[in-house]
């Protein structure tokens, strides 16, 4: 495994393009599993996460071909429906195949997803929306097994806006009798881009991106092509690139519609932002100004993916910011390692308040989940000296060319045994 080596100070300046959205990729595999035929899915990023899809997808009997960024996916014989622990514990996203797979299959067994250690993240949501379309799911420590009851349309409510727990219904009730109609449904992007899949691929549902969703039934389903949408996240990684190094950067292939709390933050922190069609130009000063209360929410509100980039993007700021996660309960690790770099920042339940410093300083820390590991190459892209970010298989789950894009921009950024 490598480490990144960054030498800090050096405004970033010039242009790069947004791949293809890992959140958005990973479900949208997991639903070609739903197809008696082949699926093409282009813009696909060369993630560790989407390495893992495909490894799940071959063992459950689909072929799966990669060429450049398109991944080609013939699901026309499905032969298994267990998806293996190794597999399974290597992401969070593995939990939507259960969906998915029991609605091609009939049953489906596996374990409770690895991912991201953010918090409990149990998956009870999933669990109880699948029940509701007649799906028996059963827990036995730690294994799940599900498989088709009175597998019929009905109405599903979610207490919680989860965005998997909406991926996996939506999954589900595709081939199901009736309609489904999905209330406190997750608006993010990404299930627009799921919503659009599934009907190139003969399904019928309507209503993604609003809390609503319903899905009528169909008896099969075909492969389709489909490209998948940019990155938000990378995008906001870029941007707060940009501004805490006080540069001048453009972004191309960015959706800014889906990054618009993103957008507005930055702003308040003080950088100058232009927006038009596929692209975003920030330009910054080297202290942005701090944010008073910056709270994470559901879409469209400040994602919680964005927070550790705030976090150390306000570190340099020129007075104090409260940052509220309101998602995970345990999403701010990143905050001891930017101290040990000069940060002042206090964490106190789901608050942050994060005292503006002038400078930081290079260390050696280590990335303990993929937006926190983030964080930290940002924070070394401003700090004087030389920074050493250790833990970097976190980072390759979220990011394909990160390193390649900040040295486009003129980081003096690199990968050292
Ligand atoms: C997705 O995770 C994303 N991952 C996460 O991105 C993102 O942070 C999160 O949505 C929120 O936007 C993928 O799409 C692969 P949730 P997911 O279900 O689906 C609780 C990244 O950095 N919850 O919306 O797991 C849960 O514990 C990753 O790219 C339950 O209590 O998120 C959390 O507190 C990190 N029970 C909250 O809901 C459940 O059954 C939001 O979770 C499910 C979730």
């Amino acid at each position: 495994m490598y480490n990144i080596h960054i030498t800090g100070g050096r405004r970033l300046c010039g242009s790069t393009s947004i791949h293809g959205a890992k959140n958005s990729v990973l479900p949208i595999l997991a639903a070609t599993v739903l197809a008696e035929g082949t699926s093409v899915i282009k813009g696909c990023p060369r993630l560790n996460d989407v390495d893992c899809s495909l490894k799940i997808l071959e063992a459950l009997g689909c072929k799966t071909k990669r060429e450049g960024d398109t991944v080609t996916v013939d699901a026309s014989t499905v032969a298994k429906s267990t998806i293996s622990d190794a597999l399974m514990h290597k992401m969070r996203s593995s939990i939507t195949f259960l969906g998915a797979v029991t609605a091609r299959c009939g049953e489906a067994k596996m374990s409770f997803p690895g991912g991201c250690e953010l918090g409990p993240r149990p998956i009870d949501l999933h669990i109880k929306a699948l029940r509701q379309i007649g799906i028996c799911v059963k827990e036995t420590c730690g294994t799940v097994s599900a498989k088709l009851g009175d597998f019929r349309g009905g109405r599903v409510h979610l207490d919680f806006p989860s965005v998997g727990a909406t991926e996996n219904l939506m999954m589900a009730a595709v081939r199901c009798r009736g309609e489904t109609i999905l209330t406190n449904a997750a608006k993010e992007p990404e299930i627009c881009d799921l919503q659009n899949f599934l009907n190139k691929m003969g399904a019928k549902i309507c209503g993604a991106g609003t809390d609503e969703i319903r899905i009528i039934g169909v008896p099969r389903l075909s492969g389709a092509m489909h490209r998948v949408i940019p990155d938000r996240i990378v995008a906001a990684t870029y941007l707060c690139a940009g501004a805490i190094t006080g540069g001048d950067i453009l972004l191309r292939s960015v959706e800014a519609s889906h990054i618009e709390a993103v957008l507005a933050a930055l702003k308040d922190a003080g950088a100058v932002l232009a927006v038009n069609h596929d692209t975003v130009r920030l330009t910054a000063s080297m202290r942005p100004r701090p944010i008073n209360l910056l709270r994470t929410m559901p879409y469209p509100g400040f994602p919680t993916d964005a927070q550790a980039l705030l976090t150390a993007l306000l570190s340099v700021a020129d007075g104090t910011s409260v940052i509220e996660e309101t998602i995970f309960e345990n999403r701010f690790k990143h905050c001891s390692a930017l101290c040990r770099m000069g940060a002042d920042i206090t964490t106190r339940g789901s608050l942050a308040i994060i005292r503006g410093v002038p400078a930081l300083s290079g260390a050696k820390v280590e990335a303990c989940e993929l937006r926190g590991g983030a964080a930290l190459v940002l924070a070394g892209l401003r700090a004087e000296g030389e920074t050493i970010v250790s833990g970097t298989s976190h980072i390759d789950r979220g990011y394909d060319t990160f390193l390649e894009d900040m040295q486009s921009l003129g980081a003096q950024i690199r990968r050292i045994e």
